[in-house]
């Protein structure tokens, strides 16, 4: 029996999308609030699916209790109160858009969790606005 399990964590981080090779004019202009030069914050709402086969002998997907750890690890500790431009090695150069951070973490989580299990990403970056990777 396949059953899917989800984790939900939380965390906050700055970021400024800019692009380097476009002028500044088209980078306020593509980006609006979000290119605003001395960067903003979100409270970033993420919530991590494992599916898999439940272990007839623990009746468990996966123990939560290591997801949950897992997370705090790889992702929690990497990024929360974290300038995600400035501080992280992940978005030196990579425009931190809630879709290559849903990405980042995808990777991340993935080399840590069994192979055996799917592993989907929903980054929430404000309540109404959110996605998944990876993408059905
Ligand atoms: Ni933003």
């Amino acid at each position: 029996m396949r059953i899917s399990v989800f984790r939900k964590e939380h965390f906050n981080a700055a970021h400024r999308l800019y692009n380097p090779n476009w002028s500044d004019e088209k980078n306020e202009q593509v980006f609006g609030k979000c290119n605003n030069p001395n960067y903003h914050g979100h409270n970033y709402d993420l919530i991590v699916k494992v599916t898999g086969e439940v272990d007839p002998e623990t009746g468990y997907v996966m123990d939560m209790k290591e997801l949950k750890d897992v997370i705090k690890a790889e992702v929690i500790d990497r990024f929360d109160h974290k300038n995600l431009n400035l501080d992280t090695e992940e978005f030196k150069n990579l425009n931190p858009t809630a879709e290559h951070i849903s990405h980042v973490i995808w990777n991340l989580l993935r080399k840590k969790i069994d192979e055996n299990f799917a592993l989907k990403v929903i980054l929430y970056e404000t309540e109404r606005n959110y996605v998944e990777y990876p993408a059905d």
